[in-house]
């Protein structure tokens, strides 16, 4: 009986050992869709990404363009537009339902950990504006 314990206590833990150090050490996969945990974006790179990739349609310094709304705007403030809906935008696009701007086309050549590094930028000048209108 208390083998059978014990066997089933070491069995689960060793589960969770190799579960949890295969998460830790996965590289991020071709076509994955978020960098891996240890990541840490920077602004900056984030800058250069969004003016090669994103500043035809959303804008100088995020006001927005003809071709598509300002990130500056309410709605993609973090509470009601998550990170996540970042990393689907340039994975998958968009289909036009907050405005008339027409869809977003998905947007190749970004791996994710550029994407994390544009919503770093886009958060910051976020925050920026926010204090700046609350100050
Ligand atoms: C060809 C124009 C175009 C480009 C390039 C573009 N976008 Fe967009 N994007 C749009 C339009 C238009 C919308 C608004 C769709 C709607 O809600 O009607 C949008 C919406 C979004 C949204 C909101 C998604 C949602 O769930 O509502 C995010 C986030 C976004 N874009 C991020 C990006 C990022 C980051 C880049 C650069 C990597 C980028 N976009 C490049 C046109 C573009």
């Amino acid at each position: 009986m208390n083998k059978i314990l014990l066997f089933t206590i070491v069995f689960i833990l060793g589960f969770f050992i190799l579960i949890e150090s295969e998460w830790l050490g996965s590289k991020n996969v071709d076509g994955g869709l978020f960098p891996n945990m240890d990541y840490k974006p920077s602004i900056s790179q984030g800058e250069s990404s969004y003016q090669s990739a994103c500043i035809k349609c959303h804008g100088d310094n995020l006001l927005g363009s003809e071709q598509g709304p300002s990130l500056l705007d309410e709605i993609y403030k973090p509470s009601h537009h998550a990170d996540l809906s970042f990393y689907y935008a340039v994975k998958s696009g968009v289909r036009q339902h907050h405005w008339k701007f027409g869809d977003m086309p998905k947007i190749d050549g970004l791996s994710p950990e550029r994407v994390s590094d544009i919503i770093s930028y886009v958060r910051h000048k976020q925050f920026f504006l926010r204090t700046l209108l609350t100050s």
